[in-house]
């Protein structure tokens, strides 16, 4: 299965085909029950799904589930288009409406996105959300091997500084701040050191420059 020593996936199918019974991201699970509208939620790089249906089953009405790889279709079972709808697009592509979602998921997904595009896409994510809406998403650091080992896959990935990434969320009252380290298999069995930065983020309309940082390592 491995074609590189840093990565396999030429295509983004076999990612989908591999994660599909994984279960939710925990950091998903923790940010729910700090949402306080479930009307509307989205999920960019939704992957197989594991969080779009986990959203839709934590009560949200309808879920925008986004990713470039067209193959998410398959895995949407027999979800009603009346709660998911899908959309096939890239990052670089993308664009949302403002002030909509309840909430904005993306695990293992934006740090995908070409780095000269990253900025406009944090924005637009920021300016998609409702007032008292939540993001959470992960990001890779730029300790990670991946950014100091680049193949044809990671050479255009946004790697972050922890100061880049507060800055760029630093209209946002952050909630929590985790940073991690950790040497671990990707899901195609390689290893690698992982630096990672969760996010759990709040469009909060009473504190816009909150400077807020909370850091733990459990929620
Ligand atoms: C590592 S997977 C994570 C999938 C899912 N969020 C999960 O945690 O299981 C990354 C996902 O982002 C999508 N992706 C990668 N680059 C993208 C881009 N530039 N625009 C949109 N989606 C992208 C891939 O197709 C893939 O589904």
């Amino acid at each position: 299965m491995p074609t590189s020593q840093n990565h396999s996936f030429e295509n983004w199918a076999e990612y989908l085909e591999l994660s599909k019974n994984n279960p939710p991201s925990a950091l998903l699970e923790s940010a729910i029950p700090l949402v306080s509208n479930r009307d509307l939620a989205l999920d960019l790089g939704a992957g197989a799904l594991r969080d779009t249906k986990f959203l839709l089953s934590s009560g949200f009405k309808k879920v925008l589930a986004i990713d470039s790889e067209k193959d998410i279709r398959k895995y949407r079972s027999k979800i009603p288009a009346s709660s998911l709808q899908i959309k096939v697009t890239q990052f670089e592509k993308l664009k949302l409406p403002k002030n909509t979602f309840d909430l904005i998921n993306a695990q293992f997904s934006l740090s995908f996105t070409e780095k000269s595009q990253f900025p406009k896409l944090i924005n637009q994510i920021k300016n998609s959300l409702q007032d008292n809406g939540i993001f959470c998403a992960n990001f890779f650091g730029n300790k990670d091997s991946w950014n100091s080992n680049k193949n044809f896959l990671h050479q255009n990935m946004t790697f972050l500084t922890e100061k880049a990434l507060l800055e760029s969320l630093d209209d946002l009252e952050i909630l929590y701040f985790n940073e991690k380290f950790f040497k671990g298999k990707t899901i195609d069995n390689l290893e690698k050191n992982w630096h990672i930065f969760e996010v759990i983020a709040l469009k909060n309309p009473h504190q816009r420059k909150s400077k807020t940082h909370t850091k733990r390592t459990k929620i």
